[in-house]
């Protein structure tokens, strides 16, 4: 598709497709003629769904609280709830990487980055879950069933944040809510329900994406024995090699906009008011791009992958999702002598733009 239709309209879809480095980059920085507003806005605008200027105003207040070296700080305590949850599986020789590790882990910091209290740990990973999930089956009551159960999972963490939010108002601790409620700019803070809504965005987007992050990884070094190997010998290569997977496996393949004129792409004239789905995958294996494209480099350097995004909707929790996966991965290397897959039949999250497996089990 890349190479005989680099840009095409998908008539059922009713959506253009782009496959280009060149073009998605193109794309993905101009958010003047490729909007994020997508009219999925129904339950009130985010960060990711928000234009400029409105969107420079609210990322520079969140950037206050979310900085490199609050997520810096969480190094050791992401190193001890890995090093727990492996207690709990690895005398057993075998593990299932999602359900054991890869999705407790990102659940469990971004509650504690949140100030969630331990105790309500369980209730805040079922609704982050809820969140998340697909649906099951094709039908339409299936659908309706799946958007009943995100609204009143939405709406109860709405309450159980909004509790958080009046606590900290009174008694500011060391967390994220509390940051987020003294950033100010221009004497400007942010709005309650705008805290409430960002807090769950961060569940929503940060979850399931470094899940898979993490096991996309396991998967590229069982599949791979001879990269597992120079990974083992040569542990400063991990940072590369999760850079690597977002390039190879990303997590996110495809970044969705509309535009907002008439912009020609690749040859193609596309009209204003039109979808526009990045395909992130397979600009990432662009051959105009990355040399040997196919191939996992796990020193491939430079890197400049798209798998995080690219311009101004870049993704937040790239250093926290970066810092998690590769603590999980030297971690796993250097307390299990061999990953290897314990061959099954691998399941894919039924979702076009989202690669990751519901199960990865290992020996
Ligand atoms: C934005 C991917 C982890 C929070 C994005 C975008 C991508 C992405 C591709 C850009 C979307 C667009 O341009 O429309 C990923 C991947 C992750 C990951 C692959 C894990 C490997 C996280 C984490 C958090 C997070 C851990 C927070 C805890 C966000 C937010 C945005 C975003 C808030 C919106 C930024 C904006 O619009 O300015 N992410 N993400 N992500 N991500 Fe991530």
């Amino acid at each position: 598709l890349r190479e005989n239709t680099p840009v095409r309209f998908d008539e059922d879809r009713n959506s253009w497709d782009v496959f280009r480095y060149e073009d998605v980059h193109r794309i993905l920085k101009d958010p003047a003629a490729f909007s994020s507003r997508r009219g999925l806005e129904v339950r009130g605008e985010t960060l990711l769904t928000m234009d400029q200027p409105k969107h420079t105003h609210m990322r520079n207040l969140v950037n206050k609280a979310f900085t490199p070296k609050a997520i810096n700080d969480l190094a050791p305590r992401i190193s001890s709830i890995t090093n727990e949850l492996l207690d709990q599986v690895i005398q057993s020789g075998k593990m299932d990487v999602v359900h054991d590790l890869a999705t407790p882990l990102p659940v469990i910091v971004i509650a504690e980055l949140l100030g969630v209290p331990a105790k309500d740990r369980m209730l805040f990973k079922e609704w982050s879950d809820t969140m998340v999930k697909g649906v099951e089956g094709s039908s339409d009551e299936a659908f309706a069933q799946m958007v009943a159960e995100r609204d009143k999972a939405e709406k109860e963490l709405s309450a159980y944040f909004l509790a958080i939010l009046n606590e900290r108002r009174k008694q500011p601790e060391d967390d994220l809510v509390s940051a987020l409620l003294q950033a100010e700019i221009d004497g400007e803070k942010l709005q309650e329900q705008e805290i409430l809504r960002f807090c769950i965005l961060l569940l929503v987007a940060g979850n399931e994406t470094t899940t898979n992050l993490i096991t996309n990884a396991v998967r590229l070094l069982t599949e791979q024995p001879a990269i597992q190997n120079q990974v083992r010998q040569n542990p400063e290569l991990v940072k590369t090699t999760v850079e690597e997977t977002l390039r190879f496996y990303p997590p996110i393949v495809a970044i969705g906009r509309m535009t907002t004129q008439d912009v020609e792409i690749g040859g193609q004239l596309i009209r204003e008011g039109q979808q526009v789905v990045s395909w992130v995958g397979a600009a990432n294996r662009d051959p105009e791009k990355f040399e040997d494209p196919d191939t996992f480099l796990p020193d491939r350097k430079p890197n400049p992958h798209m798998g995080f995004g690219f311009g101004i909707h870049f993704c937040l929790g790239a250093p926290l999702a970066r810092l998690e996966a590769q603590i999980a991965l030297e971690i796993m290397l250097s307390r299990m002598d061999d990953l290897s897959f314990a061959k099954t039949t691998l399941t894919p999250i039924p979702s076009p733009f989202v690669f990751g497996v519901k199960s990865y089990p290992i020996t």
